[in-house]
């Protein structure tokens, strides 16, 4: 027997033991042996309820393909980045009206734009504006899912795009994509054999309708943080610069930095902390005064205990931004410490000194050592990479993080 159920705001009713509670409505989501009548649209919020359910490992079988839409939107929920959502978006489109490829464009103005895309015609597309007299345009201004089976015909049919990524477009169901009651683009889908029919046309509509607000929200998030990466890596060119670092400095321990977190697996999440951790790990020079940092001869001391406070300084200006959690911190913090207990601040040792100071310790040496300095010519990566091996013999660096260094400076530079 099932008990009644405290009905949530996006619920209207629901079908137990063919018994309704509730009201039908027309938008049905099947979860267990359960139908759930839902009010409105399909919110992101509700999206992400079915998604947690679906976490919770409840079994979920779609009877027919709209509903199969449904879970899929959902699916796609849980995706952060851009480049995965639109992948997964055209994967799953695809596989469920059985086409080749599918491309979104937004509205920009007075024309439409594609979004970053992925497979072949991946960085070859996006910067061709797609005019609004074109397939893509038509269905923008027709506000509603069209079909374009004979394209050969098709005056409007923009070939551009096919010419730039070696595609030849046969047929197009496409829909306009909604937030709310706003146009913000187009989901394109292409190449059925036999082409496209009326059902295909309402699945990319209904598609088209749920995935509107994830991609814009997504796509806010990739702009903002894009931006916000210049800014740090503003920061960090002008630390080094001050430094007499050569200014991608920062810049390069922050890329072997999150290519060694790939090698080691580590998720997407934790990687962009890492990225973020090793562009700043040296902004604490910014409270080392020039006459010490910028000394030509050898530091006395107290001068060095000084710069030493760098990596201190470093965690203190870090912890004034929101965003910024332990981890990111021990980047700056531990970028000096080293396994045999030799290093700074704290003579950390072994497991007590966190994965960030630790791949960010070993990158920054290496980035150094290879560079030019005003008191030293660049050395060879070989030169380097052995001074560094002496390093890990005596215990100061690990073995595993020195082999992906190795591998992946040799793949990179040939
Ligand atoms: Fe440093």
């Amino acid at each position: 027997m099932h008990k009644k159920i405290e009905g949530p705001t996006w619920l209207s009713g629901y079908v137990i033991n063919n018994r309704l509670f509730g009201r039908k409505t027309k938008l049905l989501v099947k979860i267990g042996d359960i139908d759930f009548y839902v009010l409105g649209g399909y919110s992101n919020e509700l999206l992400s309820k079915i998604h947690k359910l679906l976490k919770q490992g409840i079994v979920v079988n779609p009877s027919n393909v709209r509903d199969q839409v449904v879970y899929i939107a959902a699916k796609l929920n849980s995706n952060l980045r851009l480049n995965e959502l639109l992948k997964d978006i055209q994967n799953e489109i695809c596989t469920i009206v059985d086409a080749d490829a599918a491309s979104i464009l937004i509205y920009e103005e007075d024309h439409l734009k594609f979004l970053v895309t992925v497979g072949k015609a991946s960085g070859k597309i996006e910067s061709i504006p797609v005019p609004m007299e074109s397939i893509a345009g038509t269905i923008f201004k027709e506000s509603k899912a069209l079909i374009f089976n004979d394209l050969e015909k098709n005056p409007v049919h923009f070939k551009g795009v096919d010419k730039a990524a070696k595609f030849k477009t046969e047929n197009i169901v496409g829909a306009p994509i909604w937030v709310e009651n706003q146009k913000i683009g187009v989901i394109e889908v292409l190449n059925k054999k036999g082409g496209f029919m009326e059902e295909d046309a309402k699945i990319v509509d209904l598609f088209a309708k749920i995935i509107g607000r994830k991609l814009l929200s997504t796509w806010n998030y990739e702009r903002f943080s894009s931006n916000f990466k210049k800014l740090l890596l503003a920061i960090a060119t002008a630390i080094d610069k001050r430094d007499n670092y050569t200014h991608t400095h920062s810049q390069n321990v922050s890329m072997y930095s999150v290519e060694i977190g790939r090698k080691l697996g580590i998720s997407q999440e934790l990687l962009e902390k890492l990225e973020f951790s090793a562009i700043l790990h040296d902004v604490g020079k910014i409270g080392i005064p020039d006459s010490i940092l910028l000394k030509p001869g050898k530091l006395t001391d107290e001068e060095y205990q000084i710069i030493k406070n760098h990596t201190i300084y470093g965690a203190e200006i870090l912890s004034q931004i929101k965003y910024v959690d332990k981890e990111i911190l021990s980047g700056a913090l531990e970028h000096h410490e080293r396994l045999d207990g030799s290093g700074y601040p704290y003579g950390k040792k072994n497991g007590e000194i966190s994965l960030f100071g630790r791949i960010i310790g070993i990158v920054d040496v290496y980035d150094a050592l290879s560079t030019k300095r005003s008191y030293k010519e660049a050395w060879t990566k070989e030169k380097v990479f052995e001074i560094i091996k002496q390093d890990v013999e005596k215990g100061k660096f690990d073995l595993e993080l020195y082999n992906y260094l190795v591998e992946i400076v040799n793949d990179m530079e040939g």
